[in-house]
């Protein structure tokens, strides 16, 4: 049995896009657990956009982290040793436990607001990474954001950002479920391939290589745009206004292009577009369904199962690599969820 736990800790404030040197890789004693406590050997770690924010000293709402803090993220391990009546031994599980080896917990704390509680997962349901993607909180958000806010009707067309990664390409298989046309917008002609060729979207646009994403909206949406799908913001959520039908659904659910952004971006510039456009602008944010997980979670599992959902993980190896591979995720590295496998004979 080791007795080192590896960490990797927040070891400076981002200005702008981080690098290296703001992660610190450190190593503290695996923690014993005592009477009513368990411990974990996390065998996967999440890798997410929103985790850049919380790097930031300003962030706005939930935990934000210190100088030293180890990183927040989502992991799914073991239960290795356990003091716990209800929570046994060789229990899968997952919970936001950190970007670390080895977690200590007493099976207490809620989940809302990525709060620190914890999920048993079933690993005949699917492999247990998937308790982190397609399974887990990208899956959950694409689920509940289509399903309850988009509500995509036959004939609609959608637009979707961020299409190739862990929530846009879950999303665009549910519409296209639900029977709607699909353009993807992604930052690769590989991941243009992949939402169209492999997961049925009807058209896919490389907004870094389109000379006028405006004039290919044009063309992929002859009758405009029904419900536009945010997972990014910056420049290409701005475009989208001026292309939206009348009383177009406008889903605001991620705006990773301005996560670096040192001050917020105030848009009232767009204003008359919505106003011309009878466009309903909705915030969406995942913790508002953490008591519908079971049934998302169902849900697109029937759907793997059917065949009727695909995903891809793309897969970094070991603890010292996370941020690198979280650094390369937040400029496009990934294709669908972003994980690293923290062990070898991980699961
Ligand atoms: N509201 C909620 O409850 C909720 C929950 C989960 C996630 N989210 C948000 O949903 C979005 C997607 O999350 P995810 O976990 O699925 O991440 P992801 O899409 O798997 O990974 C991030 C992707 O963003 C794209 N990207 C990076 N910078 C960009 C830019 N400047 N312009 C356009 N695209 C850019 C990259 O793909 P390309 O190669 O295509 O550039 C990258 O692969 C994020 O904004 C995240 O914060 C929201």
């Amino acid at each position: 049995m080791p007795t080192t736990n590896r960490q990797i800790l927040l070891n400076g404030r981002p200005d702008g896009e981080p690098k290296a040197s703001d992660f610190r890789l450190g190593e503290a004693p695996i923690p014993k657990p005592g009477p009513g406590q368990f411990l974990i050997r996390n065998h996967y770690l999440s890798l997410d956009p929103f985790q850049r924010g919380r790097m930031n000293a300003n962030w706005r709402y939930g935990r934000k982290l210190e100088i030293g803090d180890v990183m927040i993220g989502s992991t799914v391990g073991e239960i290795i040793e356990s003091y716990h009546p209800a929570w046994r031994t060789g229990t899968f599980v997952e919970g936001l436990l950190g970007w670390q080896e080895y977690a200590l917990h007493d099976g207490e704390g809620g989940r809302q607001d990525y709060g620190p509680g914890l999920t048993r997962v079933d690993p005949k349901v699917a492999p247990v990474s998937t308790a982190l993607g397609v399974l887990g909180t990208s899956g959950e958000t694409a689920y509940w954001s289509i399903i309850d806010v988009a509500k995509p009707r036959p004939g609609d067309t959608v637009v979707i950002s961020g299409a190739a990664g862990a929530v846009g390409t879950i999303a665009g298989q549910i519409c296209k479920i639900l029977g709607a046309r699909v353009v993807g917008i992604a930052g690769s002609d590989d991941k243009v391939d992949y939402i169209t060729r492999e997961l049925g979207f009807d058209a896919g646009i490389n907004y870094k290589t389109t000379p006028n994403l405006l004039d290919t909206l044009r063309q992929y949406c002859p009758d405009r745009i029904d419900v536009y799908y945010d997972n990014v913001g910056g420049e290409i959520a701005d475009m989208m206004f001026r292309h939206l039908a009348k009383g177009a659904r406008y889903i605001v659910v991620g705006r990773i292009a301005n996560y670096n952004d040192a001050k917020p971006r105030l848009m009232p510039d767009l204003f008359p577009l919505i106003m011309t456009s009878r466009a309903q602008v909705h915030g969406f944010i995942v913790f508002d369904y953490e008591d519908r997980i079971r049934e998302a979670r169902a849900q697109l599992a029937r759907w793997i199962d059917d065949g009727k959902i695909k995903y891809r993980e793309t897969i970094a190896h070991g603890l010292e690599n996370a941020p690198a591979a979280f650094m390369s995720m937040l400029k496009g590295g990934n294709t669908g969820k972003q994980l690293v496998k923290l062990f070898p004979d991980a699961r």
